[in-house]
């Protein structure tokens, strides 16, 4: 231990995404001092595949909108097992947040009169995304790392936490490894907090990239932190299908926002067939309304492709199995067609969508001005995650925070496009500030040396084994099984087989070996990432056996209703004593009245 450098600030944030940057920002305006690890480069998050907006109830283009609207839309959508708290705080500081971006610096469209120009998209009432053509999240990012370089964030690049380090019950820091060299480090801090995204390489076809592998929600859990909605896992609609080497890569909803629409092989718009009755009365009757409805006509209702991404995606999903899908197996969706609505549709759809213009063009050969896209779901977002205080951000375990898609509350069973990057702005700020706080009341622990050696040592037993399992073909094997058994559509019989076979993963994976030494070896990181996406893909399996009902992202065929009495709680696991994982029922506390009040309005 004593070989392994000590880095130590008050505050340690693991995830330099929106959410991780966002805290840093916070904590060090706040006056304490900030280490920033990424596990990749900075910059590189999958904050960028938020392409099409970031949602607050700014009213810039349809003045009908504010807090309200937007928190009921979020409760809504979330099918009403979302932290109420987080979801009013959420929609209450979205525009703020915005603001401030703007004020750092940030880009976006704007209306005619000069205001941040503002999007449709699924399941908001209003057009709500404030956005930069399709490149949002990239432009998010950009202005808090030009803006928090500038602060003194001290940024740890390319490092990798392999457990967080307590003492007593309080987290006190981390031991990682730089990707490099191999070689370990020990961050020292008063207060952590875990910024880490999502989980998508749980599955195979995913928006995520490689970093996405449930690292927060792991070193959580291993400290003995609640995860709440694990269940819920957001299959985005619309992914490329086809060359396969780029399958799952993101199409922004944006598409839609804009007037793009999905077709069947038979040429028929099949989002229209099935209208989810609480959205009846707020959903186009016919395409001419829908497109009204994207040029702005306050009086038109959307148009079915922007109902919520649950079910456009289980509406996709039943055209491929009954047929009528694309050659590579997806659906057309088409915003070429705009040409016979808009005399310069190939310069609007290029200036308003020009990243998806050059991903089909370089990647698939394919003119989306002219040509329909195949697409299909692909695994973008968990709604589930470190259970966290809603004000501060702490979780179950003092000193430890977290913010962003790792933290879950504020979605529900279900989140709404673009409400993740406002999700990632308030609460990333909300975290830093608390964690700042924290760190500020409290010194700092003790490094225990043995538990660092320990921990150091297990982490290098690949090496150790003569022979032994490829990581590679585990990790490839678990986004099988995932995907096959827990994905869009889900059963006992198939869950009960994937909790089975996570069982053999595990043996597997503690077999592991690894060939040549620690120098960049990314066999060796692959080995280790795969404790991270066990435990995600068990929290995920058994939390959705347990949800005997039909709620949002998590979809069953064997309880295809929603059950009132599912409503009433989140299920959450946790580390049990003996190591085991344990799943339990936390009631939804009761929304008081005002809030209550707000929803009924909204009708
Ligand atoms: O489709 C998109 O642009 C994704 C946005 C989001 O996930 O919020």
């Amino acid at each position: 231990m004593t070989d392994y450098p000590i880095f130590e600030h008050d505050v340690i944030v693991i995830g330099a995404g929106g959410a991780g940057l966002r805290a840093a920002i916070e904590a060090s305006a706040n006056g304490v001092s900030v280490g920033l690890i990424c596990k990749s480069l900075l910059g590189k998050a999958h904050t960028v595949m938020a392409e099409g907006g970031m949602a607050a109830a700014m009213g810039n283009v349809d003045d009908r909108d504010n807090w309200k609207v937007h928190f009921s839309d979020t409760m809504r959508g979330g099918q009403y097992v979302n932290n109420w708290r987080m979801a009013e705080l959420h929609a209450k500081e979205a525009p703020d947040r915005v603001r401030e971006l703007e004020a750092w610096g940030a880009v976006f469209d704007r209306t005619k009169d000069g205001k941040i120009l503002q999007r449709n998209f699924g399941g908001h009432r209003y057009p709500r995304l404030a956005h930069v053509g399709d490149r949002t999240g990239l432009e998010l990012i950009r202005t808090l790392q030009d803006h928090g370089v500038h602060q003194g964030i001290e940024v740890y690049m390319e490092v990798t936490v392999v457990s967080l380090l307590k003492d007593g019950g309080r987290v006190i820091g981390c031991l990682a490894y730089e990707r490099e060299h191999g070689r370990f480090r020990v961050f020292k801090c008063k207060a952590l907090v875990l910024a880490t995204g999502g989980i998508g390489r749980a599955y195979k076809i995913t928006s995520n990239s490689w970093e996405g592998t449930g690292d927060g929600h792991a070193l959580a859990y291993d400290a003995g932190a609640e995860l709440i909605d694990m269940e819920f896992i957001q299959f985005h609609p619309t992914g490329m299908v086809w060359p396969p080497s780029v399958r799952g890569i993101l199409v922004t909803e944006g598409v839609r926002g804009e007037g793009g629409i999905l077709k069947n092989n038979e040429g028929r718009r099949f989002m229209f067939d099935d209208i989810p009755d609480n959205y009846k009365n707020q959903t186009a009757s016919d395409p001419e309304e829908g497109w009204r409805y994207v040029q702005g006509d306050k009086n038109a209702n959307r148009p079915p492709e922007l109902l919520t991404r649950d079910h456009v995606a289980r509406c996709i999903n039943r055209e491929v199995k009954a047929g009528r899908g694309s050659p590579h197996g997806g659906v057309y969706l088409d915003i070429a067609w705009i040409k016979e609505k808009l005399p310069n549709s190939v310069e609007h759809i290029k200036k308003k969508l020009p990243s998806m213009y050059h991903q089909f063009m370089q990647l698939a050969n394919l003119d989306i001005t002219t040509t329909p896209m195949e697409v299909g779901p692909t695994t973008h977002y968990v709604m589930g995650g470190v259970r966290v205080d809603a004000d501060t951000q702490e979780s179950s375990v003092p000193g430890l925070f977290a913010a962003g898609e790792c933290a879950a509350g504020i979605n529900g069973a279900n989140r709404l496009g673009g409400n993740s990057l406002s999700d990632l702005i308030v609460f990333g700020k909300r975290a830093g500030e608390y964690a700042a706080k924290f760190a500020q009341e409290n010194q700092a622990g003790t490094i225990n040396k043995d538990e660092v050696a320990a921990k150091a040592k297990a982490a290098l037993q690949p090496f150790e084994r003569e022979g032994g399992e490829n990581p590679y073909a585990i990790q490839h094997d678990l986004q099988e099984l995932m995907q096959a058994n827990v994905g869009i559509v889900r059963t006992q019989d198939e869950m009960v087989e994937a909790l089975n076979g996570l069982d053999l993963l595990r043996n597997r994976s503690a077999k592991t070996f690894v060939p040549g030494n620690i120098d960049f070896n990314p066999g060796w990181h692959t080995a280790l990432d795969l404790h991270n996406l066990l435990i995600v893909a068990e929290a995920i399996t058994l939390s959705a056996i347990e949800r005997q009902e039909s709620r949002g992202g998590h979809f069953r065929d064997d309880f295809p209703e929603k059950d009132p009495a599912f409503a009433k709680f989140n299920f959450a696991v946790k580390k049990t004593e003996d190591g085991a994982m344990s799943v339990s029922r936390i009631p939804i506390p009761e929304m008081p009245d005002e809030l209550k009040q707000v929803i009924e309005e909204m009708g």
